[in-house]
């Protein structure tokens, strides 16, 4: 069953005939972006313009004017605009794995949850429902751009299903087909290129009108890669210029270094495909100057790299080469207003510490809310090499997010836009939201008359995947991991005294 998003852009059924599709978001506040300035400008009591997939206008006043004949006029004075948030690397399929994780590690993740894992568990059906139903959650969010590391590329049925579920999302996903051996599956990464061939191929048929891009996910491009695949890999990006290339980039002890010099050997990393190295936790200064004088960008992914242990000791100071993104959305928050407060504050945390050592007292805050603004919007843009994504300006794409600042518990009192989103809103707040140009949340509800039975067949795909899970035993560690290096055993937290009383089991 496959449930396409059949949404009516921002007209109405009966305006379908009309040439060009145009609407007004008309008063409230803009968080908008001003090239010259290359800052963002607040605009109060404002309005945005959209005519198609892009933004049309950008308003000082309500009522512009000049309007497109049959312009619609969504009044949302008293709320907020902002762009729609961007979320540079996700593992889509996973999302039917819900609660089931929710205090694993990262080496627990590999052996139980990952791709290598799940191959043979999952049908084409599972990992289609799981895709669209995260996609929903993401948008339902306020995330409107998602680059999906989609290494649920199994075999092409299962490929193809993650892919039309990202169609037919309506989200703007970057999909990027993961190459990798799956040796219970015999599926090797050199089998898997005549299937990117054929799906690269038929990209503009498949696609449609959706916002849904292709790209490409390669985790060997070193430290000891196999030259000839890595370089069979390297060709295709270029052959198909891809919309995007991303790789795990972890080093230290985790090994999976994927680092911009590694990638530079295979001469992609300076040319025109954007590439995002998702966490880049032990990132070298001389990868980070690379990264800079070609302009490629780190995806970090704040809570799941404390959730899983990766840390992020470098990533602090390459912010301005970084995007904000989420990763394995099943084990904590999928929206990126989450991840932008956590990482906000670690950030304040990182920096005052530096002070803190040397027994002085911090002064200035380390980081304002609206550098944080910017790096889960714009930021993200340009990892995606995408300066008209995450941004509220004259043509940009038309992925906006309206917050309902007016009737918020949490937002009440706000004067500070930015500082009303980034600190007191959740995703409770989130009115309506708009991909390219079309609504996907409207008065706080999801734009699919499909949703119910989304759910539905969700909920039954869950079940069933989460039994075969809960009758996994779990891993035990012993000698060294993968990488070499030895395992270490954290202290765990235990909040009643008295011997083995809190750490506990799942309630599953
Ligand atoms: C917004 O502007 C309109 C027209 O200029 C005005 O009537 C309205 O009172 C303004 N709203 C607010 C909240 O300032
Ligand atoms: C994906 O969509 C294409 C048409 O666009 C269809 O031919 C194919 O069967 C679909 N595959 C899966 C696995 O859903
Ligand atoms: C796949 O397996 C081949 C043969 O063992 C190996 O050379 C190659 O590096 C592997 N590729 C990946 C992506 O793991
Ligand atoms: C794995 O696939 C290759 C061809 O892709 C084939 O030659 C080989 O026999 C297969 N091995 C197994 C164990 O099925
Ligand atoms: C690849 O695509 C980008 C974006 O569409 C474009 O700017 C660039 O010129 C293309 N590069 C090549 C080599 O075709
Ligand atoms: C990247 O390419 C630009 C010109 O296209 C060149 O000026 C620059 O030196 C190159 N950087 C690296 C690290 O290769
Ligand atoms: C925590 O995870 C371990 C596996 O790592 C599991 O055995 C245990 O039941 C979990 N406990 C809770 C409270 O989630
Ligand atoms: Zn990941």
């Amino acid at each position: 069953m496959r449930y396409r998003s059949f949404i009516f852009g921002a007209l109405g059924l009966s305006d379908i005939f009309v040439d060009a599709a145009s609407t007004l978001l008309s008063g409230g506040t803009i968080i908008a972006w001003d090239d010259s300035a290359n800052y963002l400008k607040i605009i109060r009591n404002g309005s945005v313009l959209v005519t198609d997939d892009r933004i049309a206008s950008v308003n000082a006043n309500p009522q512009p004017s000049k309007l497109p004949p049959g312009t619609k006029v969504i009044d949302i004075s008293n709320q907020i605009l902002t762009p729609g948030f961007v979320d540079t690397h996700r593992h889509g399929w996973q999302t039917v794995f819900k609660t089931i994780a929710s205090n694993t590690s990262l080496t627990e993740y590999f052996s139980r949850y990952g791709e290598f894992v799940a191959a043979d568990k999952f049908t084409a059906d599972d990992v289609y429902i799981s895709q669209l139903a995260g996609l929903y959650e993401a948008m339902n969010g306020g995330v409107t751009t998602l680059l999906d590391h989609a290494s649920h590329t199994w075999s092409s049925s299962t490929s193809y299903a993650g892919f039309n579920a990202s169609i037919d999302s309506g989200a703007r996903v970057f999909w990027a087909f993961a190459f990798h051996n799956i040796t219970s599956l015999n599926y090797t990464a050199s089998d898997q290129i005549p299937l990117f061939r054929e799906m690269a191929a038929n990209k503009e048929a498949l696609v449609g009108d959706s916002p849904t891009e292709l790209g490409v996910a390669y985790d060997s491009w070193g430290p000891n890669p196999n030259v000839n695949e890595a370089q069979d890999i390297a060709d295709l990006i270029k052959e198909f210029n891809v919309s995007v290339m991303t790789t795990h980039s972890l080093a230290g002890p985790w090994g999976i270094s994927n680092l911009p010099s590694e990638v530079q050997q295979f001469d992609i990393l300076n040319g025109t495909v954007p590439i995002v190295f998702s966490h880049s936790s032990f990132i070298t200064a001389d990868d980070l100057q690379l990264l800079r004088s070609t302009n490629q960008y780190i995806s970090i992914t704040a809570e799941s790299e404390m959730q899983y242990g990766h840390g992020h000791p470098h990533s602090y100071d390459v912010q301005d080469q970084a995007a904000l993104g989420i990763d394995t959305h099943f084990t904590y928050s999928s929206d990126i207003l989450t991840q932008t407060r956590m990482w906000l504050q670690s950030v304040r945390l990182h920096f005052y510490n530096q002070v803190l050592e040397n027994w002085h007292v911090p002064t200035y805050s380390p980081m304002t809310v609206n550098q944080a603004f910017l790096l889960a919007t714009r930021s993200g843009g340009l990892a995606l090499r995408r300066p008209d994504l995450g941004v509220i300006k004259p043509g940009a794409k038309a992925d906006l997010v309206v917050w309902d600042a007016e009737n918020s518990p949490s937002m009440l009192g706000w004067d500070d836009p930015v500082a009303a989103i980034i600190m007191h809103a959740n995703v409770g707040d989130v009115l309506h939201v708009l991909v390219d140009g079309k609504f996907v949340k409207r008065d706080g509800k999801i734009v699919n008359s499909d949703y119910p039975n989304i759910r539905k067949d969700f909920l039954k795909s869950a079940k069933k995947i989460q039994s075969i899970w809960k009758q996994t035993p779990y891993p035990t560690y012993e000698g060294a991991y993968s990488s070499g290096y030895g395992y270490g055993t954290p202290l765990t937290v235990d909040v009643q005294r008295g011997k083995d009383t809190g750490y506990g089991t799942q309630f599953l």
